[in-house]
């Protein structure tokens, strides 16, 4: 049988065809996402990156119970219009100990890889509360009830042991720390010390 005949009884037999193209794409997704495991450039934190504290972490749960990721990414391209306008180009040592990344490609709104410091507390706190009071063309929807929900730290040490697992350097006394930590304080205050730690560790 000549290799014609091969290649025609694969492309006529729906299971044959359908076999060979997972081990196809496997192959490919091997090649490409392998190496990323282990090259030390994406697997390597920046130099002064350091673990979300405990109030960081609560204020990154409610950004993605929000959200907010459906609006804005985090990842900043390395083009001239972009490092203009957000600052250093993102990289990937920046990013190793997020766990989910929240990179995004959806951009309603700005990236946010950058905005911590660019505002200050009272700025966020008055754009979530009404985002048309400081930015009146905006579209962005407003949040208020996060400053009245209080937070209870029921799962803060957890979330943190979690990520501990994950290999986020935690320490013991971190975890023992987080509820109390957190216990008291809004949602609002939570989700705005996380956006203030954003893109703030690659110097
Ligand atoms: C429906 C889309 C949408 C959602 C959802 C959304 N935003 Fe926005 N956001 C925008 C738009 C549009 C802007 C630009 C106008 C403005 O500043 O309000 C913006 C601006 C911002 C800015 C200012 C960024 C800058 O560099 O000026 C911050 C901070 C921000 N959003 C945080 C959040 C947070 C936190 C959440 C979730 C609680 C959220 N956004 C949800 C659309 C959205």
């Amino acid at each position: 049988m000549s290799n014609k005949n091969h290649h025609e009884k694969i492309e006529k037999s729906v299971g044959l065809l359908g076999i060979f193209t997972i081990i196809a794409i496997s192959f490919g997704t091997l090649v490409q996402i392998t190496p990323l495991m282990y090259l030390e450039e994406t697997t390597t934190p920046v130099h002064g990156l350091r673990p979300y504290t405990a109030l960081e972490m609560e204020g990154r749960d409610i950004y993605i119970r929000e959200g907010c990721n459906n609006c804005h990414s985090q990842m900043i391209r390395p083009f001239r219009s972009e490092v203009e306008r957000y600052g250093h180009y993102s990289v990937a040592g920046e990013h190793v100990w997020e766990h989910p990344h929240l990179w995004g490609s959806k951009r309603t709104g700005p990236d946010l890889a950058r905005v911590g410091g660019r505002y200050s507390d009272d700025w966020h706190y008055a754009h979530m509360m009404d985002p048309r009071s400081v930015v009146p063309q905006s579209n962005m929807p407003a949040y208020p009830w996060l400053a009245d929900r209080v937070l209870d730290g029921r799962h803060t040490a957890r979330k943190l042991e979690v990520f501990r697992m994950l290999g986020v350097p935690y320490t013991d006394e971190d975890i023992a720390g987080a509820a109390d930590a957190v216990r008291g304080k809004t949602e609002m205050e939570a989700l705005i010390a996380y956006l203030q730690s954003l893109g703030t560790h690659l110097k």
